[in-house]
Protein backbone atom coordinates (compact mmCIF):
# COMPACT_ATOMS: atom_id res chain seq x y z
CA UNK A 1 0.00 0.00 0.00
CA UNK A 2 1.45 3.37 -1.10
CA UNK A 3 -0.16 6.54 0.85
CA UNK A 4 0.39 9.85 -0.83
CA UNK A 5 -1.01 13.40 0.48
CA UNK A 6 -2.59 15.40 -2.77
CA UNK A 7 -3.12 18.76 -2.92
CA UNK A 8 -6.61 18.59 -1.73
CA UNK A 9 -4.88 17.34 1.44
CA UNK A 10 -6.66 13.73 1.25
CA UNK A 11 -4.30 10.96 1.81
CA UNK A 12 -4.60 8.88 -1.17
CA UNK A 13 -4.42 5.32 -0.75
CA UNK A 14 -2.98 3.04 -3.93
CA UNK A 15 -2.96 -0.17 -4.16
CA UNK A 16 -1.95 -3.49 -6.13
CA UNK A 17 -3.57 -5.72 -4.22
CA UNK A 18 -6.59 -7.81 -6.00
CA UNK A 19 -9.45 -7.64 -3.77
CA UNK A 20 -11.77 -8.87 -5.76
CA UNK A 21 -11.46 -11.16 -9.57
CA UNK A 22 -14.25 -12.17 -11.90
CA UNK A 23 -12.96 -14.65 -14.25
CA UNK A 24 -15.10 -15.60 -17.32
CA UNK A 25 -18.28 -15.16 -15.19
CA UNK A 26 -21.74 -15.93 -17.06
CA UNK A 27 -25.20 -15.93 -15.97
CA UNK A 28 -28.09 -17.75 -17.83
CA UNK A 29 -31.77 -17.56 -16.55
CA UNK A 30 -33.77 -20.08 -18.23
CA UNK A 31 -37.64 -18.68 -18.75
CA UNK A 32 -39.41 -22.32 -19.73
CA UNK A 33 -37.71 -23.79 -22.60
CA UNK A 34 -35.80 -20.06 -23.45
CA UNK A 35 -32.70 -18.95 -22.05
CA UNK A 36 -31.79 -15.16 -21.09
CA UNK A 37 -27.91 -14.96 -20.80
CA UNK A 38 -27.98 -11.40 -18.69
CA UNK A 39 -23.67 -11.58 -18.56
CA UNK A 40 -21.66 -13.26 -21.06
CA UNK A 41 -18.57 -14.27 -20.31
CA UNK A 42 -17.04 -11.09 -18.04
CA UNK A 43 -13.90 -10.65 -16.67
CA UNK A 44 -13.05 -7.88 -13.61
CA UNK A 45 -9.96 -7.50 -11.49
CA UNK A 46 -10.53 -4.82 -8.90
CA UNK A 47 -7.94 -3.66 -6.58
CA UNK A 48 -7.87 -2.62 -3.42
CA UNK A 49 -8.84 1.36 -2.99
CA UNK A 50 -10.35 1.81 -6.68
CA UNK A 51 -13.07 3.96 -7.20
CA UNK A 52 -15.15 2.12 -10.39
CA UNK A 53 -18.08 2.90 -12.42
CA UNK A 54 -20.09 0.05 -13.94
CA UNK A 55 -22.40 1.93 -16.83
CA UNK A 56 -24.03 0.45 -19.84
CA UNK A 57 -27.70 0.81 -20.78
CA UNK A 58 -31.13 -0.61 -19.63
CA UNK A 59 -30.94 -4.42 -19.43
CA UNK A 60 -26.59 -4.34 -20.27
CA UNK A 61 -26.63 -6.55 -17.23
CA UNK A 62 -24.99 -4.28 -14.70
CA UNK A 63 -27.41 -5.10 -12.08
CA UNK A 64 -26.01 -8.85 -12.60
CA UNK A 65 -22.85 -8.16 -12.75
CA UNK A 66 -22.35 -5.84 -9.46
CA UNK A 67 -24.38 -8.69 -7.87
CA UNK A 68 -22.13 -10.93 -9.00
CA UNK A 69 -19.10 -9.38 -8.14
CA UNK A 70 -20.52 -8.76 -4.24
CA UNK A 71 -21.66 -12.46 -3.52
CA UNK A 72 -25.37 -11.82 -3.73
CA UNK A 73 -25.27 -14.01 -6.74
CA UNK A 74 -23.31 -16.65 -8.14
CA UNK A 75 -22.62 -17.00 -11.75
CA UNK A 76 -24.28 -19.81 -13.93
CA UNK A 77 -20.36 -20.51 -14.88
CA UNK A 78 -17.06 -18.82 -14.14
CA UNK A 79 -15.43 -17.88 -10.90
CA UNK A 80 -15.23 -14.91 -8.75
CA UNK A 81 -12.04 -14.64 -6.43
CA UNK A 82 -12.66 -12.10 -3.39
CA UNK A 83 -9.64 -11.76 -1.47
CA UNK A 84 -8.27 -14.62 -3.05
CA UNK A 85 -11.22 -17.36 -1.81
CA UNK A 86 -13.36 -18.68 -4.86
CA UNK A 87 -16.62 -17.44 -3.65
CA UNK A 88 -18.71 -19.52 -6.17
CA UNK A 89 -17.66 -22.88 -4.14
CA UNK A 90 -18.99 -21.54 -0.81
CA UNK A 91 -21.76 -23.26 1.31
CA UNK A 92 -24.88 -20.10 1.58
CA UNK A 93 -23.91 -19.98 5.39
CA UNK A 94 -20.07 -19.07 4.57
CA UNK A 95 -21.58 -17.00 1.71
CA UNK A 96 -23.67 -14.65 4.15
CA UNK A 97 -20.75 -14.48 6.78
CA UNK A 98 -17.87 -13.34 3.85
CA UNK A 99 -20.81 -11.03 2.25
CA UNK A 100 -21.25 -9.12 5.95
CA UNK A 101 -17.29 -8.86 6.81
CA UNK A 102 -16.11 -7.57 3.28
CA UNK A 103 -19.04 -6.01 1.53
CA UNK A 104 -21.35 -3.24 2.27
CA UNK A 105 -24.44 -2.85 -0.26
CA UNK A 106 -26.32 0.66 -1.08
CA UNK A 107 -29.23 0.45 -3.31
CA UNK A 108 -31.38 3.01 -5.72
CA UNK A 109 -34.51 2.53 -3.24
CA UNK A 110 -32.45 2.87 -0.11
CA UNK A 111 -34.06 -0.50 1.26
CA UNK A 112 -34.17 0.97 5.13
CA UNK A 113 -36.53 -0.99 7.60
CA UNK A 114 -39.36 1.27 7.89
CA UNK A 115 -39.73 0.76 11.94
CA UNK A 116 -36.01 1.29 12.81
CA UNK A 117 -34.79 4.54 13.36
CA UNK A 118 -31.86 5.85 11.99
CA UNK A 119 -29.45 4.80 14.64
CA UNK A 120 -31.45 0.98 14.63
CA UNK A 121 -31.10 1.31 10.99
CA UNK A 122 -26.97 1.22 10.89
CA UNK A 123 -26.54 -0.81 14.24
CA UNK A 124 -28.01 -3.59 12.67
CA UNK A 125 -25.63 -5.00 10.24
CA UNK A 126 -23.46 -4.99 13.40
CA UNK A 127 -25.90 -6.63 15.54
CA UNK A 128 -26.37 -9.74 12.98
CA UNK A 129 -22.36 -10.26 12.89
CA UNK A 130 -22.58 -10.14 16.37
CA UNK A 131 -20.33 -6.67 17.11
CA UNK A 132 -19.96 -5.84 20.69
CA UNK A 133 -22.84 -3.34 21.76
CA UNK A 134 -19.81 -1.30 23.30
CA UNK A 135 -18.30 -1.21 19.86
CA UNK A 136 -21.65 -0.36 18.52
CA UNK A 137 -22.23 2.35 21.01
CA UNK A 138 -18.67 4.32 19.59
CA UNK A 139 -19.07 3.27 15.68
CA UNK A 140 -22.65 4.31 15.05
CA UNK A 141 -22.57 7.70 16.34
CA UNK A 142 -19.14 8.11 14.15
CA UNK A 143 -21.05 6.60 11.16
CA UNK A 144 -24.11 9.08 11.61
CA UNK A 145 -21.52 11.93 11.88
CA UNK A 146 -19.97 10.87 8.79
CA UNK A 147 -22.70 11.49 7.02
CA UNK A 148 -23.84 14.36 8.38
CA UNK A 149 -27.07 13.00 10.30
CA UNK A 150 -26.20 14.18 13.82
CA UNK A 151 -29.29 16.16 14.19
CA UNK A 152 -31.66 12.86 12.98
CA UNK A 153 -30.64 10.27 14.90
CA UNK A 154 -34.35 8.79 15.98
CA UNK A 155 -35.84 9.91 12.98
CA UNK A 156 -37.85 6.79 11.06
CA UNK A 157 -36.92 6.49 7.33
CA UNK A 158 -40.29 8.16 6.96
CA UNK A 159 -39.33 11.31 8.36
CA UNK A 160 -36.34 11.57 6.36
CA UNK A 161 -35.81 12.94 2.65
CA UNK A 162 -34.54 10.75 0.05
CA UNK A 163 -30.70 12.04 0.52
CA UNK A 164 -31.21 12.27 3.81
CA UNK A 165 -32.11 7.85 3.52
CA UNK A 166 -29.21 7.16 0.80
CA UNK A 167 -27.11 8.62 4.08
CA UNK A 168 -28.15 6.30 6.37
CA UNK A 169 -27.78 3.28 3.82
CA UNK A 170 -24.31 4.11 3.16
CA UNK A 171 -23.32 4.27 6.72
CA UNK A 172 -24.98 1.13 7.20
CA UNK A 173 -22.69 -0.43 4.61
CA UNK A 174 -20.07 0.93 6.35
CA UNK A 175 -21.45 -0.41 9.46
CA UNK A 176 -19.36 -3.93 9.56
CA UNK A 177 -16.11 -2.01 8.43
CA UNK A 178 -16.32 -3.84 5.02
CA UNK A 179 -13.47 -3.53 2.13
CA UNK A 180 -15.55 -2.74 -0.22
CA UNK A 181 -18.86 -0.07 -1.05
CA UNK A 182 -20.82 -1.32 -3.83
CA UNK A 183 -24.02 0.69 -4.81
CA UNK A 184 -26.92 -0.04 -7.34
CA UNK A 185 -27.90 3.25 -9.12
CA UNK A 186 -27.16 5.21 -5.40
CA UNK A 187 -28.68 8.60 -6.87
CA UNK A 188 -30.88 7.13 -8.88
CA UNK A 189 -34.29 7.77 -6.95
CA UNK A 190 -32.52 11.46 -6.03
CA UNK A 191 -32.61 15.21 -7.74
CA UNK A 192 -29.39 16.27 -9.27
CA UNK A 193 -28.14 18.19 -6.51
CA UNK A 194 -28.73 15.71 -3.67
CA UNK A 195 -26.91 13.25 -5.92
CA UNK A 196 -23.94 15.30 -6.07
CA UNK A 197 -23.96 15.30 -2.37
CA UNK A 198 -24.45 11.65 -2.11
CA UNK A 199 -21.69 11.62 -4.03
CA UNK A 200 -19.28 13.87 -2.48
CA UNK A 201 -19.67 10.93 0.63
CA UNK A 202 -18.50 8.38 -2.15
CA UNK A 203 -15.68 10.47 -3.27
CA UNK A 204 -14.01 10.94 0.37
CA UNK A 205 -14.70 7.24 0.70
CA UNK A 206 -12.32 6.52 -1.72
CA UNK A 207 -9.86 9.47 -0.76
CA UNK A 208 -9.73 7.63 2.99
CA UNK A 209 -8.75 4.32 0.62
CA UNK A 210 -12.12 2.38 0.26
CA UNK A 211 -12.71 0.47 -2.60
CA UNK A 212 -15.86 1.37 -4.31
CA UNK A 213 -18.27 -0.03 -7.13
CA UNK A 214 -21.03 1.94 -8.50
CA UNK A 215 -23.85 0.76 -11.02
CA UNK A 216 -25.28 4.12 -12.71
CA UNK A 217 -26.74 4.97 -16.25
CA UNK A 218 -26.00 8.42 -15.42
CA UNK A 219 -22.56 9.89 -17.14
CA UNK A 220 -22.49 12.63 -14.80
CA UNK A 221 -22.06 10.26 -12.05
CA UNK A 222 -19.71 8.23 -13.70
CA UNK A 223 -17.62 11.25 -13.92
CA UNK A 224 -16.40 11.08 -10.25
CA UNK A 225 -14.83 7.23 -10.45
CA UNK A 226 -11.45 7.00 -11.65
CA UNK A 227 -12.52 3.92 -13.78
CA UNK A 228 -14.92 2.84 -15.92
CA UNK A 229 -16.13 -0.32 -17.29
CA UNK A 230 -19.09 0.11 -19.93
CA UNK A 231 -21.36 -2.92 -20.28
CA UNK A 232 -23.12 -3.53 -23.45
CA UNK A 233 -25.47 -6.99 -23.97
CA UNK A 234 -24.02 -8.56 -21.09
CA UNK A 235 -19.96 -8.08 -22.37
CA UNK A 236 -17.21 -5.63 -21.25
CA UNK A 237 -17.51 -3.15 -24.53
CA UNK A 238 -14.52 -0.80 -22.59
CA UNK A 239 -12.80 -0.48 -19.63
CA UNK A 240 -10.99 2.43 -18.95
CA UNK A 241 -9.45 4.95 -16.48
CA UNK A 242 -9.78 8.37 -15.82
CA UNK A 243 -9.35 11.23 -13.74
CA UNK A 244 -12.40 11.46 -11.68
CA UNK A 245 -13.62 14.57 -10.65
CA UNK A 246 -13.18 15.23 -6.89
CA UNK A 247 -13.57 18.66 -6.11
CA UNK A 248 -17.36 19.06 -5.22
CA UNK A 249 -17.10 22.75 -4.92
CA UNK A 250 -16.38 23.22 -8.45
CA UNK A 251 -19.03 20.56 -9.40
CA UNK A 252 -21.51 22.58 -7.60
CA UNK A 253 -20.34 25.93 -8.77
CA UNK A 254 -20.97 24.73 -12.34
CA UNK A 255 -24.02 23.08 -11.82
CA UNK A 256 -25.37 26.31 -10.56
CA UNK A 257 -24.22 27.87 -13.55
CA UNK A 258 -26.58 25.35 -15.57
CA UNK A 259 -23.37 23.48 -17.62
CA UNK A 260 -23.50 19.95 -17.06
CA UNK A 261 -20.84 18.35 -14.64
CA UNK A 262 -18.92 17.09 -18.01
CA UNK A 263 -18.83 20.87 -19.52
N1 LIG B 1 -34.25 -13.09 -12.63
C1 LIG B 1 -34.18 -12.91 -13.95
N2 LIG B 1 -34.77 -13.79 -14.79
C2 LIG B 1 -34.69 -13.65 -16.11
N3 LIG B 1 -34.01 -12.65 -16.74
C3 LIG B 1 -33.41 -11.73 -15.96
C4 LIG B 1 -33.46 -11.81 -14.53
N4 LIG B 1 -32.77 -10.77 -14.02
C5 LIG B 1 -32.31 -10.07 -15.08
N5 LIG B 1 -32.69 -10.64 -16.25
C6 LIG B 1 -32.38 -10.17 -17.60
O1 LIG B 1 -30.96 -10.05 -17.70
C7 LIG B 1 -30.61 -8.87 -18.43
C8 LIG B 1 -29.68 -8.02 -17.57
O2 LIG B 1 -30.40 -7.53 -16.45
P1 LIG B 1 -29.79 -6.49 -15.41
O3 LIG B 1 -30.79 -6.32 -14.33
O4 LIG B 1 -28.42 -6.92 -15.04
O5 LIG B 1 -29.70 -5.16 -16.31
P2 LIG B 1 -29.26 -3.67 -15.92
O6 LIG B 1 -28.14 -3.29 -16.82
O7 LIG B 1 -29.02 -3.57 -14.45
O8 LIG B 1 -30.55 -2.82 -16.33
P3 LIG B 1 -31.24 -1.53 -15.64
O9 LIG B 1 -30.39 -0.34 -16.04
O10 LIG B 1 -32.58 -1.47 -16.27
O11 LIG B 1 -31.29 -1.74 -14.17
C9 LIG B 1 -31.91 -8.18 -18.78
O12 LIG B 1 -32.20 -8.49 -20.12
C10 LIG B 1 -32.93 -8.78 -17.86
O13 LIG B 1 -34.21 -8.82 -18.44
MG1 LIG C 1 -30.03 -2.59 -12.88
Amino acid sequence: MISKKSRDGFVHKQSDKEVLSVRDAWKIYKMGESEVIAVKGINININEGEFVAIIGSSGSGKSTTLNIVGALDIPSRGEVFLKGVDITKLDESSLARIRGKEIGFVFQAFHLYPSLNVYDNIALPMRIHEFGEDEIKKRVPELISLVGLNHRENHLPSQLSGGERQRVAIARALSTKPSMILADEPTGNLDSQTSLEIMNILVNLHKQGKTIVIVTHEIDVAAFAKRVITLKDGVVLNDTRQKGISNIKLVKEIKRKGVGVNG
